[in-house]
């Protein structure tokens, strides 16, 4: 049996685009799609699906042995705004998941393993402009602390037990397919969703927030990229710095009312605010333009163009 691929979470913002992309790649049967629910239907009927908690480490066991999974993207995580309303169950979920992937590695039922870190690993002592690949890290959030030690903890098995796990701090990631999942730039992908639904938008980010963020297409092929590359061009076995735009929700305002002139916005910030403040405005993503090749694609103007054409037609709307 040829080896497969798994993803954890995989009906989550990321997921859904990733195992698409990774289907096109290695073909539909060899990537199994996996997550706690069944609420994304187009991705459950698309191929391979197994409901698979990740906090259970038999569960995901079983489903590499039974499978012969040798690679494992590991999605599944409560993030930002959700992690501060629930921190025990962020905590829980967020570091016990990537020890079970860890230790699946250790105990060589899999050999390479794909885990997500985030900006939010970077808090308020952190040089917030083109932060620095290695800098302070004083998280002010439990999910940041989970991706922090997460660094950590990847970087510990790598260099004690030889685990190939790569990592991407992901900045704010924007799409049109499934709804992000309760994290702190949201904002940025909701904005286009209101645009065309209802031609108005109350912003929970003041509008000079300055956030580093990402179109889903970049963010895809840099994650493929990065577990494709020669093993020995990797400096990084914590997390790379990754980044490609920065904007506040005036200038992404900005860039939609181009297409829709009768677009307005208010600004009415909460709790989120607080935790956007403690993060960079932008990235210095140097070390993995060099060892891997990253480049991105999208700048403000492209994405907004492939989001309101997409959404358009979601929609079935040419507002
Ligand atoms: N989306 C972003 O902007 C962003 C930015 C930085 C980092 N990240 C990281 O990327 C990863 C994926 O993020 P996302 O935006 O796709 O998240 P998401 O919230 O959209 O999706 C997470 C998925 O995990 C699933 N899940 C939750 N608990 C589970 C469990 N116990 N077992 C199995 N599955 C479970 C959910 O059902 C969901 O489908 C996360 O590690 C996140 O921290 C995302």
């Amino acid at each position: 049996m040829s080896s497969k691929i798994l993803i954890i979470g995989a009906c989550g913002q990321i997921g859904t685009e990733l195992t698409t992309k990774l289907r096109e790649i290695y073909g539909v049967q060899n990537v199994i799609a996996s997550d706690i629910n069944t609420r994304n239907l187009d991705l459950v009927n698309a191929g391979p699906f197994e409901i698979i908690d990740a906090k259970n480490y038999n569960a995901i066991k079983d489903c590499c042995k039974n499978n012969n999974v040798k690679t494992v993207y590991l999605m599944a995580a409560l993030l930002s705004a959700t992690g501060e309303k629930y921190p025990m169950e962020a905590w829980d979920l967020n570091m016990n998941s990537l020890f079970h992937v860890l230790n699946l590695a250790k105990d060589k039922v899999i050999d390479k393993i794909f885990w997500p870190s985030s900006i939010a690993v970077f808090g308020p002592t952190t040089p917030c402009k083109n932060t620095p690949q290695h800098t302070i890290c004083e998280p002010t959030t439990v999910y940041g602390i989970t991706k922090q030690v997460g660094e950590r903890w990847c970087e510990y098995y790598y260099k004690k037990l030889n685990i190939d796990v790569r990592s991407i701090r992901y900045p704010g990631i924007i799409s049109h397919k499934a709804m992000p999942g309760g994290g702190t730039t949201d904002y940025a992908v909701e904005i286009y969703h209101e645009a065309i639904k209802t031609g108005k938008y109350d912003c929970f980010l003041s509008k000079d927030t300055e956030l580093p963020m990402m179109f889903m297409e970049d963010a895809i092929n840099a994650t493929i990229n990065l577990m494709q590359a020669d093993a020995e061009r990797l400096t990084i076995r914590s997390s790379y710095n990754l980044a490609a735009i920065n904007f506040t929700p005036k200038q992404i305002f900005e860039s939609i009312k181009n297409h829709i002139p009768e677009f307005s916005i208010t600004y009415k910030p909460d709790f989120r605010q607080a935790i956007a403040d403690s993060w960079p405005s932008s990235i210095d993503d140097s070390q993995a333009r060099k060892d891997w090749d990253w480049k991105h694609e999208f700048d403000l103007e492209a994405m907004t163009k492939v989001m309101l054409k997409n959404l358009r037609q979601k929609y079935n709307t040419d507002h």
